[in-house]
């Protein structure tokens, strides 16, 4: 395989308490982000990491702060988080700024999805004007981030969650040909879908899982993980999730 250009890390849903030492749903949050950035970072060195919201579970600024001062432990490079329905903006809004990230010739854009005290997701119409502005001046291909899919993922219950105004974003998104991908979390599993020639990946949270195969809430026992995105000078993406293993899960709950 050709080198890539970029190595992105995309980890999503850390649902972080403010007491470090929290278990919800078997998982310590805070113990299973350490083990994911863990485990990632010795099998490969990303130039980006991209955090997909839902940050924290307790929203208050030392949360945000804790969370960057465990990903500043791990990775010096470019950084980049967008806020999920879980999020306060006024919270993150000292230690996070919404900008593109710019590396070689890819841009990745954030995209705020999260409307303050609502599970589902909006895109306000500023936010749409400026990232329809912001798209207009990239040079170079492109990499949308936000926190709800944009599409169905077949699992009724979070798809009742997704962005209310997709149809918007994404008409705006297809206009721009050198926009390659839309990945997000919310939605804690993976998944692939198309839309043209979108493509549209979520990626399983660094703690609990949902289950994929029911229309209802309900857990799955697949590990914690994260996606790796090797993105190319033609525009080509390759990607993986990856998971926590056996030994890798032990002292996160
Ligand atoms: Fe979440």
């Amino acid at each position: 395989m050709i080198d890539s250009e970029c190595t992105v890390l995309h980890i999503t849903d850390c649902h972080l308490f403010e007491d470090t030492t929290v278990v919800k749903n078997g998982v310590n949050p805070f113990a299973s982000l350490r083990a994911v950035l863990t485990a990632a970072c010795d099998t490969k060195t990303p130039d980006v990491v991209v955090a997909s919201g839902d940050i924290a579970h307790d929203p208050v600024p030392e949360t945000y702060r804790a969370f960057n001062d465990m990903i500043r432990s791990f990775h010096e490079g470019p950084f980049m988080v967008t806020p999920g329905n879980h999020d306060i903006w006024n919270s993150m809004q000292p230690v996070f700024e919404l900008q593109p990230v710019e590396f070689s010739s890819w841009t990745v854009v954030p995209l705020d999805t999260h409307v303050e005290g609502q599970v589902s997701g909006e895109v306000s119409y500023e936010t749409i004007l400026w990232l329809q502005q912001c798209l207009e001046h990239v040079n170079g291909h492109v990499i949308v981030v936000g926190h709800h899919p944009l599409v169905d993922i077949g699992v009724a219950w979070l798809d009742a969650h997704q962005v209310r105004n997709a149809t918007d974003v994404l008409s705006v998104l297809q206009m721009h040909q050198n926009v390659q991908a839309y990945i997000c979390g919310h939605v804690h599993l993976e998944s692939y879908k198309q839309h043209h020639r979108l493509k549209l990946w979520t990626t399983p949270s660094t703690c609990w899982q949902f289950a994929s195969d029911i229309d209802t809430f309900a857990l799955s026992p697949l590990a914690p993980g994260w996606r790796w995105l090797e993105l190319h000078l033609d525009g080509m993406i390759d990607t993986r999730v990856e998971r926590l293993s056996m030994s890798q899960l032990a002292g996160i709950s």
